[in-house]
């Protein structure tokens, strides 16, 4: 069964979910997400009805209030997603930037719902302020309400009862868990972000996350980590180091569409660093990992080519 999506999210991991999950254990008690987006692992991970408990933290507020919505009160915020969408009949160009001025006034997570099914590629991008400023997809309307609804019946059915959604720092998060847990972090791109991220709410430094990553060690966690990537010849944030001791996959994700955009024939590759303690209990070995052709069953296929 695929798993349902709740919006569109730039950076999701939707897509490479399938092949996550095979480095996480095959029934955990507990799986935490510090950098939760849109879910894409935990849900994948519900529809498989791997972890008993899902922990889904997300340092911009609104982004948990909404997922908070969705799992816990999915008719209200569909109704009301139903309410703000217009259709071509309407003015709809105007109405997102009238929508955009609310939702920076008062951080409403209803109105953050049709700013993410509305705007350029689910990408929610901030000024220096902390404003949403990104702007309205001009060839697209955002999800139809009647999909919509259904897809936040579905990621409602797979989590409610069964998870806990904060918005905090992911240290305050991992300060908490337990070695009964399983974690896994996809931060804010690396390469890129540096202290501040425009693309999300807040940046986090490499030092801090380092420092982390040895205390969930010294701690005895099990976690999985998407970190940096590499474009071509070029390599995008620092490696991780290696006295922590992590497994490395790396997977080549496919094209970029920015390397197509600027006619260059480049594989985006992902890094999935997976912890000792998690590495030697499912035996995983470093590989690297190539994206096959979608197959007949519509599931992405992963050759190891190293
Ligand atoms: C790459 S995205 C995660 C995407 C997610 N894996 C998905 O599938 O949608 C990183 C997320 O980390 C959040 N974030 C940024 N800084 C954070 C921090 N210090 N603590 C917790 N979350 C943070 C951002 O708001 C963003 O949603």
């Amino acid at each position: 069964m695929k798993a349902p999506q709740p919006f569109q999210y730039q950076g999701s991991k939707r897509i490479l979910a399938p092949l996550i999950l095979r480095y996480l254990p095959g029934k955990m008690k507990r799986l935490i997400e510090p950098f939760a987006g849109s879910a894409a692992i935990s849900l994948a991970c519900a529809t498989e009805g791997r972890a008993g408990e899902y922990w889904l933290n997300d340092y911009n507020q609104p982004l948990a209030g909404l997922l908070s919505l969705i799992i816990n009160r999915p008719e209200e915020i569909s109704e009301h997603y139903a309410r703000i969408w217009r259709d071509n009949d309407a003015d709809p160009l105007e109405h997102y930037y009238r929508v955009r001025e609310d939702f920076n006034c008062v951080r409403d997570p209803k109105l953050f719902l049709y700013l993410l099914a509305r705007c350029v590629k689910g990408s929610v991008r901030y000024n220096a302020d902390g404003l949403f400023n990104q702007s309205p997809d001009k060839r697209r309307l955002g999800t139809h309400p009647a999909t919509m609804k259904q897809n936040i019946m579905a990621v409602s059915s797979l989590l409610r009862g069964r998870s806990i959604i904060t918005s905090q720092d992911y240290r305050d998060i991992l300060a908490s868990a337990r070695p009964s847990d399983v974690v896994y972090m996809d931060p804010p791109y690396q390469g890129v972000c540096g202290e501040r991220d425009s693309r999300y709410y807040s940046g986090i430094t490499s030092d801090d996350f380092v420092a982390a990553l040895d205390q969930l060690n010294t701690r005895d966690i099990q976690y999985v980590v998407s970190y940096d990537g590499h474009l071509g010849a070029r390599s995008y944030g620092e490696q991780l180091p290696a006295y922590l001791g992590l497994t490395l996959l790396e997977v080549e994700a496919g094209r970029s569409s920015q390397a197509t955009l600027l006619g260059r024939d480049e594989q985006t590759v992902e890094s999935l660093y997976i912890s000792r303690n998690l590495a030697s209990e499912l035996n995983i070995k470093p590989a690297r990992l190539s994206r096959t052709a979608p197959l007949d069953d519509g599931q992405l296929h992963f050759l190891a080519i190293k």
